[in-house]
């Protein structure tokens, strides 16, 4: 699913974390937005999910404007930057939850839950850890349990707020690899929030730089770091 961002600005106290930021991001992309901290990428990532509410600009998900349409609505997947798994529930019960809470006419038999949960196990390589505890489990494990919850109702859309940033380096390069090959097997669109540039480099089909809640830079890696756009990208991949 294409997304299209169109000049969309957001402040808090007159304080602008966006300003006028437009993107426009092709169908099964994988994007990733880097910057320092403070820039903005939270934010831009939060408005595309409908989680925060631009005071102005468009968002559109295909030919459909998303503007005023509820995150629950949007029919994408989020996986946040800190383990947000429920504590007293099983793995399981975690990747089902998405499912288990749509409305009674939609909502999936409790034997297609229990497939489609054993088949996003299987899809982020912990089959049989179904009926563990998230405090059962590795960081690595639960940002890959994070992963199946968020893929769990088939978002065309999945966004990412640096979702390996508390796991040490080995782990974080299996993870990208898990996560990349996911993205290419379903087919999905995909932002990914990282203040690593390498991380960026190596993950994404293209790379957007926010400074101060603006884009930089917009473009293939292998570009921004032969040709950086300005000052301050050659400043911060240096
Ligand atoms: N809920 C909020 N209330 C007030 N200011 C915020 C809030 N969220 C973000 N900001 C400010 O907006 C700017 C961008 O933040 P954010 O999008 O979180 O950046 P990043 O994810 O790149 O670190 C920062 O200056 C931050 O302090
Ligand atoms: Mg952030």
């Amino acid at each position: 699913m294409s997304i299209r961002i169109e000049d969309v600005s957001k402040s808090y106290s007159s304080y602008p974390a966006l300003d006028r930021v437009s993107l426009e991001i092709e169908d099964g992309e994988f994007v990733a937005l880097l910057g320092p901290s403070g820039s903005g990428k939270t934010t831009l990532l939060r408005v595309i999910a409908g989680l925060e509410e631009p005071e102005a600009g468009r968002v559109w998900f295909g030919q459909r404007d998303v503007t005023d349409t509820s995150a629950a609505s949007r029919g994408i997947g989020f996986v946040f930057q800190h383990y947000a798994l429920f504590g007293h529930m099983t793995v399981a019960q975690n990747i089902a939850f998405g499912l288990t809470v749509m409305p009674r006419a939609s909502r999936p038999s409790k034997a297609d839950v229990g497939s489609r949960v054993e088949e996003l196990l299987e899809l982020v390589q912990l089959p049989g850890l179904g009926a563990r505890y998230p405090s059962e489990l590795s960081g690595g494990q639960r940002q890959r349990v994070a992963l199946a919850r968020a893929l769990a109702r088939k978002p065309k859309i999945l966004l990412l707020d640096e979702p390996f940033g508390a796991l040490d380096a080995k782990v974080r390069r299996e993870l990208r690899g898990a996560l990349r090959s996911i993205h290419d097997d379903l087919g999905l669109t995909s932002i990914f929030v990282t203040h690593d540039h390498e991380e960026a480099f190596t993950l994404a089909d293209r790379v957007a730089l926010l400074n101060t809640g603006r884009i930089e830079q917009f473009a293939v890696p292998s570009e921004v770091e032969n040709a950086p756009a300005s000052q301050f990208v050659r400043d911060f991949l240096a």
